[in-house]
């Protein structure tokens, strides 16, 4: 079946997750920060991704704005960061992530081209419009789906069926976006033609699927939904 609708996963993979500690660290008074900002972020996101694993599985969920505070603290931990301003600067612009730069084009070429767009991430209602709101993109999406909606954190499977519930498709009419591995090996599990962004050149994980295409930006994505 042709694709009908495109969805893409939102942190990470349209919202420029390490945003928030590059912005930060170039504060000024913020040296101790930008000594060492690389490795805040990226235990952060670490973190908080595992922390949505194992409520996943411990069926103790929780919103992805309470994960988002532990793995940020676990993360300032680990950096001997003890500074209550720093997490609410890092927090507050978590809140306004930028959108990678091709994101606008790209999301207006679809809605050109007639498909159907929207978001399905684990984010929390208010972070995910605070993202697409200052991104400026809402004019550009059909739907901003949140796993609260279900109760459960990716790679739960009734997650992914919020697509086909929304949308009505199978899920061979979704192309399904994500930067993040494991999403969008599940995707592909799910029966979604199913993409991986892979920016940062990553080793494909070892799972039971594997995403149909692997690419290193989203510009392409208008074409790849219109060849299949
Ligand atoms: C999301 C995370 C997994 O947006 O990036 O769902």
């Amino acid at each position: 079946m042709p694709i009908t609708a495109c969805v893409f996963d939102a942190y990470g993979t349209l919202f420029d997750v390490a945003a928030a500690a590059r912005e930060a660290a170039t504060e000024p008074g913020r040296e101790a920060f930008a000594a060492v900002w690389q490795k805040v972020a990226g235990d952060w996101r670490l973190k908080q991704l595992q922390y949505t694993w194992l409520r996943a599985v411990a069926d103790a969920h929780t919103d992805f704005w309470q994960v988002t505070q532990d793995g940020l603290d676990w993360a300032l931990e680990a950096s001997a960061l003890d500074d209550p301003e720093l997490r609410e600067l890092l927090l507050a612009l978590y809140f306004e992530l930028s959108a990678y730069p091709e994101v606008p084009a790209m999301l207006a070429a679809l809605k050109q081209a007639g498909f159907a767009t929207a978001i399905l991430s684990n984010g929390e209602p208010k972070m995910l419009q605070g993202a697409v709101d200052s991104a400026g993109v809402a004019a550009l999406l059909d739907d901003v789906l949140s796993v609260q909606d279900v109760g459960v954190f990716k790679p739960h499977i009734s997650v992914y069926q919020m697509v086909n519930d929304r949308f009505g498709t199978t899920s061979d009419q979704v192309l399904f976006v994500s930067s993040n591995g494991w999403d969008a090996a599940h995707a592909a599990g799910f029966g979604f033609h199913s993409v991986w962004v892979n920016r940062a050149g990553e080793p494909m994980d070892r799972l039971p699927w594997k995403p149909a295409r692997v690419l290193c930006d989203l510009t392409t994505i208008p074409e790849i939904a219109k060849a299949n």
